[in-house]
């Protein structure tokens, strides 16, 4: 049985005084039992980690980074080290989002280097794949997700698999408040462990949580995770809110 995953992405927003602010109010909403069937973990914006994980750091919420850099320390003007994310408490990385690829020309391969930079110090790489709406049009998506998965865990073991979370995210889901259905979403979940069976077992597939993400709210999510294949979700612009990103927790 995979246990239930919801992560919050903070993206670009909040200060420090209003992260500090939303994860108490977080905190305030979730009660013990709650972690046995699912894990929480919020990603605030780097300037708010450290901040946010004095609030957390005494209950079962977990702290995560939206990116790190693939080298170890150096003349990287503007990076952030995989070291340094442990340092502020983080347990989890999300690599290779959409928006860092679109923005910031993030490629498979160098989110590969993450992914394997973010295990070597003991980080949970949560490796986002999703297609465009002119794949998804084109009817190309299944293959377009197949590659990403391939080459952002090229030569990554088993053993290391079992520290990874996959994020499905169509972009064109993403914020628009257009999501997959969850049939649309579980197919792809579906697709994705066939993918993992394929490169690792059978076993690998089973294990591997693949959570969803693109305009989850409280009102869509307890039908989205529902679905057999999907595990949890990748939460944007619900997980500013703390009633609607408790509601979603609940829900899982
Ligand atoms: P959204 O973002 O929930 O605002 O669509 C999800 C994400 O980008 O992770």
């Amino acid at each position: 049985m995979r246990k239930k995953f919801i992560a919050g992405n903070w993206k670009m927003n909040l200060n420090i005084k209003q992260s500090e602010e939303l994860a108490s109010a977080i905190l305030k909403n979730l009660s013990d039992e709650i972690f046995l069937k699912c894990d929480v973990v919020l990603c605030p914006p780097f300037t708010s980690l450290f901040n946010v994980y004095n609030i957390i750091k005494e209950s079962k919420i977990k702290l995560g980074a939206q990116n790190l850099f693939y080298k170890d320390d150096g003349a990287y003007t503007g990076e952030i080290s995989a070291s340094m994310l442990k340092f502020a408490g983080c347990d989890f990385v999300i690599l290779g989002h959409s928006e860092r690829r679109q923005y910031f020309y993030e490629s498979d391969e160098t989110v590969n280097l993450k992914v394997k930079k973010a295990l070597e110090y003991n980080l949970q790489p949560i490796v986002c794949v999703g297609e465009t709406i002119e794949q998804r049009e084109a009817g190309v998506y299944e293959n377009v997700v197949e590659e990403q998965v391939k080459n952002c865990l090229a030569d990554i073991s088993p053993e290391q698999l079992k520290n990874i979370i996959i994020a499905y995210e169509p972009v064109w889901a993403i914020g628009t408040g257009k999501t997959a259905t969850p049939l649309q979403a579980n197919d792809m979940h579906k697709k994705i462990r066939e993918v993992i069976t394929n490169l690792f077992s059978p076993e690998s597939a089973e294990q591997i949580r693949i959570l969803y993400g693109g305009s989850v709210n409280e009102k869509n999510s307890s039908d989205l995770l529902s679905q057999p294949d999907i595990d949890g979700g990748l939460i944007g612009g619900a997980s500013l809110k703390p009633d609607s990103f408790t509601a979603i927790i609940l829900s899982a």
